[in-house]
């Protein structure tokens, strides 16, 4: 039996990443061997969730070493950083990643500095494997009594190296027995819900019922819902939560009907430096991914369209955060910062 491909793996100098795009019709890889097509591959989102962007990108850095052979090697190394971090704007993993890079360059000797970042890379990556168990492990105790969730977007394997962060816990409940069940918002414009949650999960043997995203409110309102777990793509210091676009109306229903919302998310998605959500750089994207879906015209040409990939819950209506470290519940600037000490 051929073994399933990872999310992301780097070998033989080469970073392999399952092409997201492409899912659920097809399961392929797509293969980086240079700079340019790591920082293509998330900028298309064939590798995207905020800790996989951070881990493609540390393995990215280690392709600048033969195609750009020009000058000293840090030089080569950092200005592959810099591209780098103009691949995507709002998951602060990204940039998380790419600074424990520079800062092995700042300390490593020209002649062990591949090795050193090898060693960087693999680091991030194993991380994040322990990552995602351990918000597993927290998330399962918040969401004990729980029958059935409300996600949106993928913040699941497909997000990270294991079992993400919002579907560690829906994970971790499997494993151990417990029936749960996963509703998945479809996510527009890009469904990553329908797409990937929806293919992750029932890959795994979990049950998962898609909806459109407008339907979530309704499915709120009638109690069919225990909670609802989010992923987060960057959290300000006051808790106030960057993810993908459509997650704040989710909190926002869900404190209306007194249903607890749930946030999973490494400590590396923090931003200390970042007062409040208001803050946060929000990604805009292409016009064609709202106007024209899958290559069908679906808004007339002279319609101006909005595309904003991210937006901004703040802090009073989430629930908890779940990290890796455990459980801050109402999340706020003392809390986040005596959770995280010593990061
Ligand atoms: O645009 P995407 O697909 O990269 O957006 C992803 C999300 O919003 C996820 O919820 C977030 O990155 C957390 S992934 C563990």
């Amino acid at each position: 039996m051929t073994k399933a491909p990872e999310t992301i793996a780097f070998t033989d100098g080469r970073l392999v990443l399952i092409d997201q795009t492409r899912l659920p019709g097809e399961l392929v890889t797509l293969e980086c061997n240079t700079v340019e097509q790591t920082h293509d591959a998330i900028r298309r989102l064939v590798v995207r969730g905020a800790p996989a962007i951070g881990i493609a990108a540390a393995y990215g850095v280690l392709l600048a070493r033969p195609s750009d052979a020009i000058g000293p090697d840090r030089e080569v190394y950092l200005r592959a950083i810099d591209f780098l971090a103009t691949s995507r704007p709002t998951a602060v993993n990204l940039f998380w990643a790419l600074d424990r890079m520079k800062s092995v360059i700042e300390r490593t000797p020209d002649v062990q500095l591949h090795d050193a970042l090898l060693v960087e890379a693999v680091t991030i990556h194993n991380e994040d494997r322990q990552m995602c168990q351990s918000i597993g492990r927290h998330g399962a105790s918040l969401l004990g009594d729980c029958r059935s969730v409300l996600t949106h977007c993928n913040a699941g394997g497909l997000a990270t190296s294991m079992w993400g962060t919002a579907l560690a816990p829906i994970y971790q409940l499997h494993q151990s027995g417990h029936e749960i069940k996963v509703f998945a918002d479809e996510t527009r414009p890009l469904l990553q819900g329908a797409r990937l949650t929806a293919w992750e999960l029932s890959q795994a043997g979990i049950p998962v019922t898609v909806l459109t995203d407008s339907m979530a409110g309704s499915l709120l309102r009638t109690g069919t819902i225990d909670a609802v777990i989010v992923g987060a793509d960057r959290i300000a210091a006051n808790g106030d939560v960057a993810n993908k676009i459509g997650t704040y109306p989710l909190a926002v229903l869900a404190s209306y009907h007194r249903i607890p919302f749930y946030v999973a998310a490494p400590s590396s998605t923090f931003d200390l430096a970042l007062q409040c959500g208001d803050l946060i750089p929000i990604e805009q994207r292409d016009r064609s991914e709202v106007a024209q879906p899958q290559g069908i015209r679906v808004v007339p040409d002279l319609a101006e369209v909005i595309n904003p990939a991210f937006d901004i819950t703040p802090a009073e209506l989430v629930t908890a955060i779940i990290t890796e470290r455990g459980v801050i519940e109402s999340p706020n600037c003392e809390r986040i910062a005596r959770h995280l000490d010593g990061r």
